[in-house]
């Protein structure tokens, strides 16, 4: 029998104090997540302790209830337990004594009598426990990343005879009584990320993912803070959890007034039963703190920049073919769209869906990834040569998941198809799901892709994923298959990654339909969302930069018409949305006229001179209670320089926008602030007496004059005000018609 663990831990990074109690053996409890408390002795952390134990009263029950991060029910916690599962109706409730603990890998050494404290930043923690009785062990790894984040996952492993059902295992971080508000987000195909607020009441508000795959409606991130709080102010715990395939996110607050929010996998009935010695792995789930949402997202943006595979800021101007084109492939218009692009600056080109199999449209081909000898009788060569050619990547589209029940790989696989065993589960977009579980299967996918990464020169996967796992099992028995899916589809991006070192991946579900840190770890972008309508991505934008750093959304510039909306809307809009993501393309470009390849050449240079900042900066969200107005801007880390933009989304009650701040300068620093406007001017531009001599060189609603991205020939004076008065004041901000942005650049003088 080995010794319980017995000391405390406290982790300090980045503006957060992380407090873990692994007293006599108990399994790890959260003391304090939150605001730095600053170095802490061991009696500081028993008095913090202390202090968090509640009366006892009739009817509760005589012992204090201590929530460690996988809640027992042994305890009297009447919550959401941690592990749930058991041996055919036996140790259903265990009880777990934490007999190691380690530190960055190093075991902590303790006595019955005497606890230790550790100390550390950055630290990864690791707890050992054990139930003898009910023949378990756990691996608990609580972590405190770069950027602040705390994050957990469990191992569950099998010691028993007898074989264990995992019906679940979430991880629950407490969090204090005066956070009451919750945000979360909705969505669908096309509108993703779309945020909802409500009332934290006595119950459980509770988030089930069940599509198989993150989903457009996923939560994404489940926040509670006090109420009212905003992207600047008020404090928030927020809570994610990095799993592809089914998942919840989950707020909970018990009659006692404790409350918690956590995560897991979703498990399917009977999807994870460990025989002897087997265990099972829960996803990270992901705590973030902060006082507003942009500190929360700041957090996130920090731990994906600190990834060793971070791609750089360059990132390369896009142009993906899907709505020029769809599946009308044809060499001779694809090439025109190459020179079109690269005339312009685009310095890659992604060929979507349609080059492989049968896949003339989307009823067959998925499952059979070679190169279509009727579309493309000298295979992809002459597209790649030519588009390499004018010194721009290859990108190529796949969706490895997937399968039409009209290809050769179903015909000859039909075991292949994820189904309950005994009848074809519904067809979505007339695809099945291809069970990558089955390592015959993996392989085939795996080499198929292999093959044509050997062939080609491709920099850049478009990887898709356009259904909803429905009854997907592995046949013939029909088991649960998408834990295994879900691993698999991990595993073959990981092993891609690996053998392509610099071989970038984008995860597009959809749209955006498969965006969390499970995925994100280990891709380089997402696909924002299939709707490329300025209006909507403004919205879209804002919110998916809650867990995605803005270098990291595939943001298009489409065509004036939306294919999504049928809206209309001038270019000028549609660019200045897109600049505050991964700038890409999505128009044929053949179509477009003089003028409107000429500002997208200036759109593109400026993005280019600015994407150092674009791409790497602070991103700071305007609180302005207009719902007609959406600001925001990008920040160089060291405050030196600042672009902000200022959306109309609709027409306002009141006539102007009035004055727009530009909170997160230094506000002890004196900056020159003034428009950019690249391009034609937004539509109803009615400047302010402030823009000065730049006023001169517009003529209202007409052509501007050639200028650089809109500074007047002396250079543009603008306004030169502390960045303390930019945040709190700010200046009048033009007028313009709805459904056009401008943009603003600070830059440092001292
Ligand atoms: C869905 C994606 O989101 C689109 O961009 C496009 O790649 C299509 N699939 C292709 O089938």
């Amino acid at each position: 029998m080995v010794g319980p663990a017995n000391c405390v831990i406290v982790l300090r990074s980045d503006g957060v104090s992380l407090v873990l109690d692994v007293l006599r053996g108990q399994l790890p409890a959260i003391v304090h997540w939150g605001t730095d408390l600053g170095a802490l002795e061991l009696a500081d952390v028993e008095a913090l302790i202390l202090s968090n134990i509640d009366p006892r009263g009739p009817n509760l029950i005589d012992e204090p209830i201590r929530l460690a991060i996988l809640p027992e029910h042994w305890t009297g916690w009447v919550g959401r337990p941690g592990l749930s599962g058991s041996r055919a109706g036996r140790a259903w409730s265990p009880k777990f004594t934490a007999t190691e603990v380690r530190v960055d890998g190093q075991p902590v050494i303790s006595t019955e009598h005497r606890a230790t404290l550790i100390s550390a930043e950055l630290a990864s923690v690791e707890v050992e426990a054990v139930d003898e009785v009910a023949q378990l062990e756990l691996l608990i790894a609580i972590e405190l990343t770069a950027g602040g984040l705390i994050r957990a996952r469990v191992d569950v492993i099998n010691k028993g005879g007898d074989p264990y059902a995992v019906n679940d295992c979430v991880i629950a971080f407490p969090i204090p009584p005066t956070a009451r508000e919750i945000l979360d987000f909705a969505g669908h195909w096309g509108k993703e990320r779309v945020p909802q607020r409500r009332p934290l009441t006595v119950g459980v508000h509770l988030r089930e993912g069940r599509k198989g795959r993150t989903g457009p409606d996923a939560a994404t991130l489940l926040h509670v803070g006090v109420p009212g709080f905003s992207f600047a102010e008020g404090e928030i715990w927020a809570v994610h959890t990095g799993w592809s395939g089914n998942h919840t996110h989950y707020a909970e607050r018990v009659f006692t007034g404790i409350q918690v929010i956590g995560g897991g996998e979703l498990l399917l009935p009977g999807e994870v039963i460990l025989q002897s010695g087997q265990s099972y792995a829960t996803p990270w789930i992901y705590g973030a703190y902060g006082r507003g949402l942009d500190a929360v997202a700041g957090r996130f943006h920090r731990f994906l920049r600190a990834r060793e595979n971070h791609p750089s800021t360059t990132r390369p101007v896009t142009i993906n073919v899907w709505e020029a084109v769809y599946f009308n492939h044809d060499l001779d218009r694809l090439a025109e769209l190459a020179e079109a692009a690269a005339a312009i600056g685009v310095e890659r080109y992604v060929l979507d869906d349609g080059w492989f199999g049968g896949r003339r449209n989307d009823h067959a081909g998925l499952g059979d990834w070679t190169v279509s000898p009727e579309v493309w009788p000298h295979g992809l060569h002459p597209l790649v040569d030519k588009v390499t050619g004018l010194g721009m990547e290859f990108g190529l589209w796949f969706e490895p998941e997937m399968i039409n029940l009209d290809s050769a790989a179903a015909r000859e696989h039909p075991d292949w198809i994820m189904s309950t065993g005994d009848r074809m589960p519904v067809e979505s977009r007339h695809q099945q799901v291809i069970n990558l579980g089955i390592p015959e299967c993996y392989a085939y996918i795996r080499d198929a892709i292999f093959d044509i990464l050997a062939e080609y020169k491709i920099s850049y996967i478009k990887w898709d994923h356009n259904r909803d796992l429905i009854d997907a099992g592995t046949a013939p028995e029909g088991r649960p298959g998408v834990h295994e899916q879900t691993l698999a589809f991990y595993r073959l991006v990981d092993e891609i990654k690996v053998a392509h070192p610099g071989l970038e991946i984008e995860s597009c579900s959809s749209g955006g339909a498969r965006v969390d840190l499970g995925v994100l770890e280990r891709t380089d972008r997402i696909w924002v969302s299939d709707c490329i309508d300025p209006l909507e991505r403004q919205q879209m934008i804002r919110w998916t930069s809650q867990l995605v750093p803005p270098e990291m959304l595939g943001s298009h510039i489409a065509s004036g018409r939306s294919h999504t909306t049928g809206r209309v809307h001038d270019l000028s809009f549609r660019a200045a949305t897109a600049i505050f993501g991964h700038l890409g393309i999505e128009w044929d470009l053949t179509t477009a006229n003089a003028q409107e390849l000429a500002d997208l050449r200036e759109w593109i240079s400026f993005y280019k001179a600015n994407r150092w900042l674009l791409m790497a900066g602070d991103v700071v969200r305007v609180d302005f209670p207009d719902p007609t107005v959406v600001a925001y801007g990008v920040l160089a880390p060291d405050r030196s320089q600042a672009i902000y933009t200022l959306a109309l989304l609709g027409r306002s009650e009141v006539r102007l926008p009035g004055r727009l701040r530009f909170p997160g300068l230094d506000p002890d620093r004196r900056y020159r602030i003034r428009p950019i406007v690249v391009g034609r001017p937004p539509s109803g531009l009615n400047p302010p007496p402030w823009w000065g001599a730049i006023t001169s060189e517009f003529e209202p609603y007409g052509e501007r004059r050639a200028l650089g991205w809109g500074l007047p020939a002396d250079g543009g004076a603008g306004l030169i005000l502390s960045g303390a008065a930019l945040a709190s004041t700010g200046v009048m901000a033009a007028d313009i018609h709805p459904e056009h942005a401008i943009l603003y650049q600070a830059e440092a003088l001292d």
